[in-house]
C-alpha cells in the first residue's frame, strides 16, 4: 500500500512479533525498508520467524526473548535494539494472553495473567521506550493493538476486555500528555483475523464451525493479515503523522452489526418482506381511517 522505502530508516519493536498478527505486521515493515526487533518468551520461534523474515524481505531483524511482565526483560530489549540499530522508533504493542471463559470460573490468578501481559505489559514496553525517546528528545511512535471490544466490552473475555480497555485509555491519555514531546500514541482495533494463536484459545474445537465469525461481518469475510499490516505500516509511518491518541477500526463492520438493533433483520427473506411491507401499510392505514 505505501511507497517503497516508507518505512527505511526507522527501526520498531514488535512484541509478540514471532507469530500470527505481529508476524505478519513485521513483514510489511520490513518490506518498506525498516528494522525490526521481534519479542516473544520463545527463542527458537523468534529465531525461524526472523531468519523467514530475512530471506523473504533481505531486512534485518533481532529476535530477543522478553516477557512482557518482567520489566529487567523489556530494559534489555530497548538496550540490546539500540547497540545493534543505533535508535528506535517505533514500539508495537501486540503481545497478548487470551482465552474464553465464563467469568465464575476464573481464579484470581487468571484474570491477573491476563491483565498482566495485555495491560502491564504494554505500559512496561511503552514506559521503557517512552523515558528513552523523551530523554534522548527524540519522536516516537507507539502503536497499540487493541480490540473492538475494548470499546464495547463482551462477555467470556472479560479479562481481556478490561485489559484492552485498559490499553485504550492509556493510548488516548499518553496522546495528550506526550504529544508535546513529539511522541504519537495511536490504538488499531482488528476484527477477526484468523491466527492459531487466537483460534486454539477463542474457538477450540467445533466452535469455529459453530461460530463462524464470517455470519458477524458485514463484509461476510474474516480480514486478511496484509489488509492489518497495510494499517499499522501507515500509521508507523510519517505519512500518519498528525494522527495521534486515535484508535482505527479495521472489522468489516463487525461491531457496528453486533450493535446496531435491526442488523438481526438480515434473515427475513424478500417474501417475508413482502408480507411485512403489506402489514405495515396495511395497519398505518386503519390507524388513519
Ligand atoms: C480458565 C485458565 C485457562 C482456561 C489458563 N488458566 N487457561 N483458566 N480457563 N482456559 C489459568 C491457569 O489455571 C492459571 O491460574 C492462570 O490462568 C495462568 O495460567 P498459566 O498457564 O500459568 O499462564 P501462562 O503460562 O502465563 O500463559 C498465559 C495464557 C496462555 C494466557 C494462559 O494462553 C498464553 O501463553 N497465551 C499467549 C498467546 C495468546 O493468548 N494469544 C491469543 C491472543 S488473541 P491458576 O489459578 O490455576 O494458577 C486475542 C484476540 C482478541 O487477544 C480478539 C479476537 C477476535
Ligand atoms: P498470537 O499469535 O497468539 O500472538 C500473541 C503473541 O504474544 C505471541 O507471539 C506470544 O508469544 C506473545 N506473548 C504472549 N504472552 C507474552 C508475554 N507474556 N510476553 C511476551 N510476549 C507474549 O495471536 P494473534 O492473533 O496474532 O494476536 C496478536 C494481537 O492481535 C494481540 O494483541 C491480540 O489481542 C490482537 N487481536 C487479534 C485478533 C485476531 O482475530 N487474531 C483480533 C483482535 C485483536 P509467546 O507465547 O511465544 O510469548
Amino acid at each position: 500500500m505505501l511507497r517503497d522505502d516508507a518505512l527505511k530508516g526507522k527501526t520498531i519493536i514488535v512484541t509478540g512479533g514471532g507469530t500470527g498478527l505481529g508476524k505478519a505486521m513485521s513483514t510489511y515493515f520490513l518490506k518498506l525498508g525498516a528494522n525490526v526487533v521481534i519479542t516473544s518468551r520463545k527463542l527458537d520461534v523468534l529465531k525461524n520467524t526472523a531468519s523467514e523474515l530475512e530471506n523473504e524481505t533481505g531486512g534485518k531483524v533481532l529476535p530477543l526473548v522478553c516477557d512482557v511482565r518482567n520489566n529487567e526483560e523489556v530494559e534489555s530489549v530497548l538496550k540490546n535494539s539500540l547497540e545493534i540499530f543505533g535508535r528506535v522508533d517505533g514500539l508495537l504493542n501486540n503481545a497478548a494472553g487470551n482465552f474464553i471463559s465464563p467469568t465464575e470460573r476464573l481464579s484470581s490468578n487468571a484474570f491477573s495473567t491476563i491483565i498482566d501481559i495485555v495491560l502491564k505489559g504494554t505500559a512496561n514496553c511503552t514506559l521503557a521506550c517512552g523515558k528513552h525517546w523523551i530523554k534522548e528528545k527524540q519522536q516516537g511512535t507507539v502503536l497499540n493493538i487493541v480490540t473492538t471490544y475494548a470499546f464495547t466490552g463482551s462477555g467470556y473475555v472479560v479479562p481481556s476486555a478490561c485489559a484492552k480497555g485498559g490499553v485504550l485509555a492509556m493510548t488516548r491519555s499518553l496522546a495528550a500528555e506526550w504529544g508535546k514531546y513529539g511522541i504519537r500514541t495511536n490504538a488499531i482495533a482488528p476484527g477477526p483475523f484468523p491466527t492459531k494463536g487466537a483460534w486454539d484459545r477463542l474457538l477450540p474445537g467445533d466452535l469455529a464451525k459453530k461460530f463462524d465469525f464470517k455470519n458477524r461481518v458485514p463484509l461476510k469475510r474474516m480480514g486478511e493479515h496484509q489488509e492489518l499490516a497495510n494499517l499499522a505500516a501507515f500509521m508507523m509511518s510519517d505519512f500518519s503523522s498528525y494522527i495521534n491518541g486515535e484508535v482505527i477500526t479495521i472489522d468489516g463492520g463487525e461491531w457496528l452489526q453486533g450493535a446496531g438493533q435491526f442488523n438481526g433483520l438480515e434473515a427475513v427473506t424478500s417474501e417475508m418482506w413482502d408480507m411485512l411491507e403489506q402489514m405495515i401499510r396495511s395497519n398505518s392505514k386503519s390507524k388513519e381511517e
